[in-house]
Order: structure tokens, then sequence, then C-alpha cells
């Protein structure tokens, strides 16, 4: 991804339970977020004094995931939402054992916990407990009664009026939008429209060379690099080999070049690479062998091309978010003082 765009921010995920999964990364995959998922303050404070040597450029708390492994039995995740005081402490102690800004990854609620005002006692709570400044939003609540998390990217509503009430009500706060942007031009528009950032997930992952080729030069309006996902792929290989097998038998193979399975989405010669690269994960041994018996299935004026016009976007993403917008929120705790 770091090599279809320089620039934009990446997010690395850690979940505290399986904490020998890889913090290392690359200098070059700069800026990078280190993502963390978990519900015990000391276990918490101690993945973030054990991230701090790798030199992740933000720390932000998992609160927006409905996984049941993680929200259910695991009672993280979006689960949080429901415990906005525990989740400022959380916020405390990793400021306390980092340098770097913090963040908060969540949903707009949860369940019947979905009104606007919950919302806000939420981002109130969380941003006054602790130092955090920083709001990622998936624009949707999530669903704890069993659906899966792919039905709870999709079935609960996208609300971006929520996101833009929370702008206008915290206007000392950052806040990122998440949820159904899938071009640059629609992200764009969410940044016209007032937003500080925007995150990209699935599109970023199902289309990597259509959606981040572009990033940099229509968000951030860097001349075109004109770079080819052939040069991609050759920096990737010394990326990818210099990494291979360097904790015992991982990253296996398969697990460096998940990144890579869909750059060649929608393109003459995508399936057949497909097989060919389900059969060399059986046999090679390094990603230059790799790529050498898999690439033959990619025609070279594919491999060679600079990456074409950006896909339009939808242009009524946004039509009625800012009419849509909830009355301004009101502090319930603070009316509860002043009137008492
Ligand atoms: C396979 C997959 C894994 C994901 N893992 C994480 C994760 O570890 N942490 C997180 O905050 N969000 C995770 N997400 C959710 C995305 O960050 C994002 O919030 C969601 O997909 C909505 O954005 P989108 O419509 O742009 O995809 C994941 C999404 C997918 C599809």
């Amino acid at each position: 991804m770091r090599g279809c765009t320089p620039r934009c921010l990446l997010l690395k995920q850690l979940f505290i339970k399986r904490i020998i999964l890889f913090l290392a990364f690359s200098p070059e995959q700069h800026p990078i977020v280190l993502q963390i998922g978990g519900n015990n303050l000391n276990n918490i404070a101690k993945a973030v004094e054990l991230a701090k040597p790798y030199g992740y450029d933000e720390i932000n708390l998992n609160c927006g995931c409905p996984s049941s492994k993680v929200a259910g039995h695991g009672c993280f995740g979006v689960r949080l939402m429901l415990d906005p005081k525990f989740v400022g402490e959380a916020m405390s102690v990793i400021a306390a054992n980092t340098d770097v800004p913090v963040s908060v990854k969540c949903r707009i609620g949860v369940d019947d916990h979905d009104s606007y005002n919950e919302l806000c006692d939420f981002v109130y709570k969380v941003s006054s407990l602790s130092p955090t400044r920083h709001f990622i939003i998936h624009s949707r609540k999530a669903l704890l009664n069993g659906i899966s998390p792919a039905e709870n990217r999709e079935i609960p509503p996208l609300k971006y009026e929520y996101f833009y009430a929370l702008m206008r009500d915290f206007p000392d706060l950052r806040f990122t939008i998440n949820g159904g942007i899938k071009t640059v031009d629609e992200a764009n528009a969410a940044l016209r429209l007032g937003a500080h950032g925007v995150m990209v997930g699935r599109s970023a992952y199902q289309n990597p060379w259509r959606t981040l080729g572009h990033v940099d030069t229509a968000i951030y309006g860097a001349p075109s690099s004109g770079i080819t996902r052939r040069q991609v792929l050759e920096q990737y290989q010394v990326y990818g080999d210099s990494i291979l097998g360097k904790y015992g038998n991982r990253p296996s193979i398969r697990e460096v070049v998940k990144p890579l399975l869909h750059l060649f989405y929608t393109d003459p010669g995508n399936g057949p690479w497909k097989r060919k690269a389900d059969a060399a994960f059986q046999h090679c041994k390094t990603i230059k062998s790799f790529f050498d018996e898999t690439l033959v299935a990619i025609p070279d004026y594919i491999l060679d091309a600079p990456v074409a016009e950006s896909p339009p976007g939808r242009e009524d993403l946004f039509v009625n978010t800012l009419s849509l917008m909830p009355p301004p929120y009101e502090d319930t705790e603070q009316k509860v003082l002043l009137e008492a």
C-alpha cells in the first residue's frame, strides 16, 4: 500500500492477547499508526510501552470492532463505547506511556445506544478525562445481536450527519470520517465539507492501485510520480525478502504477499495470476521467486502503465448531510449540575 501512496497514513492493529504479532515496520512505512485492542489497563500500558521503541506516529484505541471474538467474549472493541469512563482512563494510560498523539476509533453507537446525544456524551467524556483530541468515526452504529463483522459494515445505515454534527459541536477536537468512502473524489468531497481527515478501509484493500494510486496527487497535491505496478513490486520485493521468515517461520510468503493480492483487480491476467499465486505459495522460498513465477500471467502493458484516471465518485454521497444534522449537543451532565 505504501508503494501506491508515499503520503497517506497507515493503520496497523495489535490485539493485546496476540502481542507476539510483529511490531516492527520499515522506515518507509511512516507515517504509521498502531491500533491497540484491549480492556485491561495494565495490559494496555504494557502494550504501549512495548511499542514505544518502534517509533509509531500515533497510538489508537479500537472502540469500533463488532466481532463477537472482540466485542462479545473479549468485551472490548465497540463494546467499550458503552463505558466512556473506562475509555477515558485507558486513553490517559496510553498517553502517559507514549510521546506521540493518541486517538480513538469508534462507531456512532451500539445497538439501542444510538442517539446523537449518547455519541456526544462518549466523545465529551473521553476527551475531558484524557488528552485525546482525535476521533476516527465509522459513521454507522454496530449491532451486537449476532450479525457478522462483514454485515456490520453494511447493514446499519451510514449517518454522515452525525459525523459533521460532531465537528460542529466539538470545534476543538479533530475528526476523521470513515465508512462507505470509495474514491479520492468522495474523499475530497468529505474534506470540502470540513472533515479533518478521511479513512478508507475496504476500497483501499480491494482495489489498492486505483484507490491509493491517486491519493498523493488528488489529495495532497503532489506532482504525479508516474510510478507503475512493476516498480511498486520491485520495491516490495526488496522489502518482502528482507522481512520474510524474520521471526522463525513468520511472516510466511502468503502473509507477505497478502496485501498485493488485489493489485490487478479487474485487469487482464488477474485470474491466472491468482491461480499461479496459489500454487507458488506451496513451494516458493523468496518473494523474488514468487514474482518470477507468477507475474508472467500479467501482460507487460498492465505492469508498465502508470495509474489511469481516478474512478468518479458518487456525487450524491453527502447531498443532504448538512440539512440532516441533529440539534446541537446538550451536555446532560453539565445540565444536571447547573439545575441542581
Ligand atoms: C477485513 C477487515 C478488517 C478490518 N480490521 C479492522 C481493524 O483491525 N481495526 C479497525 O479499526 N477497523 C478495521 N476494519 C474496519 C475498517 O477500518 C473500516 O472501519 C470499515 O471497513 C468501514 O470503512 P470502509 O467502508 O471504508 O471499508 C476492518 C475492515 C475489514 C474489511
